[in-house]
């Protein structure tokens, strides 16, 4: 259904409080040329009514020529800030950034957030935006899965579809997303409600099976049967099975890039208002799929870059691939059995 004005001007006054907007903060809202215009008047409006000093900055889009979707994922890490100077001082001294543009992956997000700048990216269309307006709830179940997640130092996953993997932690952050930024330095996406670390390098290994009805990020679509993926020594080495098997290898080797191969952010999913079916309605330009990144008992796994997470792997192909039906061990204590989350602090 469509969004009235009405409704989103409330779902931003609510995300913004909650990122702790205070009177007299500059508030700068990046803008490029896919802008979703209502979401973009609706923020403007709202950090305006707050007392924000608001600027909107708006770049060209790029990498057109160099991507195969309109997606805004699918070539991740060049932005039209670089080289970009004014742009960036501009981001540098804002309070609050609202990147209805896209700048995760790139260097300069993390030049910004630096300085301790907040920065809230929200680029889903307006219905999913107010469908899934974070809450403090959802805060305090991902920071008591943090809490488990940032002591583990080994993760182990299996499937009933033949998912083996296992890995050592402790050598990466750990990203936190409940959908809101209320600490200076924060970069927060809404909608979300999911938590991931990265492996140490070099130590994951074992077996994936993305299992049919499993979602594969950026193509949008649900597995028609299981692909094997075999993982040594932090990298995916084989890509077995039918059909799906066959466009995603094809789809990574297309970049030319041995990169794109590691083993990135692996997590799961804490949103029990995110919907594994929502995808399936979507035009799949229509949505970044954050439902199907969220949904409360995925196991959240990913290929590519971890430059987000301080590491030096710079990739543009980014592929987040969330299963179901898994269960998630750290240091063999279960977070999430048979796609079912387990620890009574981190359910709703
Ligand atoms: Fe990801």
């Amino acid at each position: 259904m469509a969004v009235s004005d009405e409704q989103l001007f409330g779902a931003w006054k609510t995300v913004l409080q909650l990122c702790k907007l205070r009177p007299g903060e500059f508030v700068t809202l990046l803008t490029s040329d896919d802008v979703h215009h209502q979401t973009l008047r609706a923020a403007r409006l709202a950090a305006s009514d707050l007392g924000g000093v608001v600027t909107v900055l708006t770049l060209p889009a790029m990498g057109a020529e160099l991507s195969m979707s309109r997606d805004k994922t699918a070539y991740v890490g060049r932005t039209a800030l670089a080289g970009n100077a004014a742009a960036m001082a501009c981001l540098q001294k804002s309070d609050l950034v609202i990147d209805l543009m896209l700048l995760l992956f790139s260097k300069e997000q993390g030049e910004i957030l630096a300085g301790g700048t907040r920065m809230l990216l929200a680029v889903e269309p307006p219905e999913v935006l107010v469908r899934l307006v974070p809450t403090e709830d959802d805060k305090r179940r991902v920071l008591a899965g943090a809490r488990v997640l940032g002591a583990a130092r080994t993760m182990h996953v299996t499937s009933a579809a033949g998912t083996a993997l296992d890995c050592r932690l402790g050598d990466y952050p750990i990203l936190t997303e409940y959908g809101f930024a209320d600490e200076p330095g924060r970069w927060d996406h809404w909608p979300s409600g999911f938590l991931a670390t990265w492996p140490n390098e070099g130590t994951a290994n074992g077996r994936i099976v993305i299992d049919r009805g499993d979602i594969i990020i950026p193509f949008k679509s649900y597995a028609q049967a299981p692909v094997t993926l075999t993982v040594q020594d932090g990298y995916v080495r084989a890509i077995e099975g039918g059909f799906d098997a066959e466009f995603l290898r094809d789809y990574m080797e297309s970049f030319r890039d041995p990169e794109v191969y590691a083993i990135s952010h692996v997590g799961w999913g804490l949103q029990p208002r995110a919907s594994w079916t929502a995808l399936g309605l979507y035009d799949r330009e229509a949505t970044l799929a954050m439902d199907a990144r969220a949904y409360a008992g995925n196991f959240l796994f990913s290929t590519g870059p971890n430059t987000e997470a301080g590491g030096t792997r710079d990739t543009p192909c980014h592929i987040d691939i969330p299963l179901r039906g898994c269960s998630v061990f750290l240091d063999d204590a279960p977070m999430v059995l048979d796609g079912a989350v387990v620890p009574a602090e981190q359910k709703a």
